[in-house]
């Protein structure tokens, strides 16, 4: 039996994390860099990916910073495309860029609607679509989608997220089963209530909203960036080699729903 040594399991990998520039993203491209491996991020403000780099170098890794719009699929290619060619590969893509508030469905604009989906869907597309020419032709290629359990139970105010991420968890499956013989797995986490600046400002925006957000997590506590870096590291390495298409949730329970009896 071989135990893969995880300290240094990203050696001489690159991967890219969209939204890398904070935090689920930011954390993911820190545990890459701190198992040995190069991370680019990838966002539209440098000086968030720039503080990214900092702390990935900090580990011992190796990083970048692409300023780019994963809703331009051009500068999406443009980018894949020269950050494959200067490290002569590219081993995983975590799509983790996402945009979301929380509005009444009746009252969602046209464009509101357009700025989610972009951002989250179309932008996973764009950025899977150019990852995936340089990982099919070496054989070899991770791809990793954070999304939400509101891609499947829906989610009062978030109709333009949460269609979005069933669209991701709709592209995960379908590319699985398409590039699976050519050694490339597309997988999916849906963390639950995470503790970062912009899921805190969409989601639970005052005292009270946290409140009730946390009382919905049987683990009775919210995640940290760092417990999901952790479970995406897994899906992302050859420890979840026969794992593709999946959907992993690390909610604390939450999507379980609580029993609204008396508790024991
Ligand atoms: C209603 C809103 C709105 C709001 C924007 N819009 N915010 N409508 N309520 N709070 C509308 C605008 O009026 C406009 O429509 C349209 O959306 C586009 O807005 P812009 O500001 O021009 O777009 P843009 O600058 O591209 O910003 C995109 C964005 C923004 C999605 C709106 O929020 C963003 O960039 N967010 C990125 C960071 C983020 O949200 N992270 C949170 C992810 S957390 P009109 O019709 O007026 O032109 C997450 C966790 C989920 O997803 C999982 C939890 C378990």
């Amino acid at each position: 039996m071989t135990i893969l040594d995880t300290s240094t399991e990203f050696d001489g990998q690159v991967a890219l994390v969209t939204g890398g520039g904070s935090g689920i993203g930011r954390a993911i491209a820190v545990r890459w860099a701190a198992a040995g491996g190069t991370v680019a991020v990838m966002g539209r403000r440098s000086e968030p990916l720039q503080e990214t780099v900092r702390l990935a170098e900090e580990v011992g890794g190796a990083a970048e910073a692409i300023q780019c719009d994963v809703r331009d699929a051009d500068a999406v290619d443009a980018a894949i495309d020269g950050l494959a060619e200067r490290h002569g590969r590219l081993d995983a893509l975590v799509n983790n860029a996402a945009g979301n508030f929380v509005t009444p469905s009746e009252n969602l604009s046209p464009n509101g609607w357009k700025a989610v989906v972009d951002i989250v869907l179309n932008g996973s597309f764009y950025c899977t679509r150019a990852a995936s020419r340089h990982m099919l032709p070496a054989g070899r290629g991770s791809v990793l989608n954070v999304i939400a359990t509101y891609a499947w139970h829906g989610h009062p105010g978030t109709v333009h997220s949460a269609a979005a991420k069933g669209g991701v968890v709709a592209m995960a499956r379908t590319l699985a089963s398409e590039w699976g013989a050519r050694g490339v797995r597309v997988n999916c986490i849906a963390p639950g209530p995470t503790e970062t600046e912009g899921a805190g400002q969409a989601l639970w925006p005052n005292d009270e909203a946290r409140a009730r957000v946390l009382s919905s997590v049987p683990a009775d506590r919210f995640t940290t960036p760092d417990e999901v870096a952790e479970s995406a590291a897994f899906l992302l390495g050859d420890r979840a080699a026969y794992i593709t298409g999946e959907v992993l949730v690390a909610d604390g329970g939450q999507w379980l729903g609580k029993a609204v009896y008396t508790n024991p």
